[in-house]
């Protein structure tokens, strides 16, 4: 696993979002086949998404051959409720680059057969060629999607009950109230993120410290589902000082040491 440390979450989202770019850019070079791109919501990818605008916008990138999976969206919430996953991903990324509307996936929390639709998501994706890179946050508990505390780390697309917490977390978003948070969710399971050739995780400030610190530091583990990333390959949390407080000095250097040597 790779730690990028920034000094703060906006120097964190342009690294990410440049990085996401380079991808791109690299498998157009070589490649007519498509990228496939794993995305999440959240406050935290905000900055990333817009910086991914602005270079479409500037002709540093293009989404044209790019077809995108989102991780999770809420169950019973109407499409088009500000909170739903499909309002936030089209105001913060697809109303303003180039992606076509055929190549943007996102789960149908109000589809009639969810186990259905959670098993074509994973056909889609498949079919697609499976994800080149995934773009994550976490939750304050180490959540990965929707995948809360005792998800399986072996788990695929599911339907989810969401905890307490999470449903308190998120009350942020509908008028403080956890209750209007919907209790169930669709999400990509664990082992769904970690079948991507490479994953990048955001996570910023001191909220996520402690999850940051089980994911890196801690067991692999289901009750911090991050930490399923210490066995992929090609994992990158990318973070800021507030957010990697928690783990060990030495951890800390190591991680700094590392990126000093690979700028070298
Ligand atoms: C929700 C989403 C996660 C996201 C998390 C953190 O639980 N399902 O994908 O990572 O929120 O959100 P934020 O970025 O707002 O802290």
């Amino acid at each position: 696993m790779k730690v990028i440390i920034r000094d703060n979450a906006k120097q964190g989202s342009l690294w990410a979002a440049h990085y996401i770019a380079s991808k791109i850019n690299e498998k157009a070079k070589v490649s007519d086949k498509p990228f496939v791109l794993g995305l999440c919501t959240g406050s935290t990818p905000i900055d990333t998404y817009a910086e991914l605008i602005r270079m479409v916008k500037a002709g540093e990138v293009s989404f044209k051959n790019v077809i995108s999976f989102n991780m999770d969206e809420y169950v019973g919430l109407p499409v088009d409720h500000p909170e739903s996953y499909h309002s936030f991903m089209h105001r913060y990324l697809f109303d303003h680059i180039d992606e076509p509307a055929g190549n943007i996936h996102i789960l149908d929390g109000n589809a009639p057969d969810t186990e259905a639709e959670c098993a074509a998501y994973e056909q889609a994706i498949v079919d697609a060629g499976g994800f080149d890179l995934f773009l994550g946050g976490v939750g304050e508990d180490g959540h990965i999607a929707f995948n809360e505390p005792f998800s399986s780390l072996s788990s695929r697309t599911r339907v989810v009950t969401l905890t307490q917490d999470t449903r308190e977390v998120n009350a942020r978003f509908f008028d403080g109230d956890p209750e209007a948070v919907p209790a169930q969710a669709l999400t990509v399971g664990v082992a769904t993120v970690l079948s991507s050739k490479e994953v990048v995780i955001l996570a910023f400030g001191s909220k996520k410290a402690r999850a940051l610190k089980d994911a890196i530091e801690g067991p692999m583990s289901h009750y911090c589902t991050l930490s399923g990333l210490q066995n992929h390959p090609a994992g990158t949390i990318v973070c800021d000082e507030a957010s990697i407080g928690e783990v060990k000095v030495n951890s800390y250097r190591y991680f700094k040491a590392v990126e000093a040597a690979e700028n070298r």
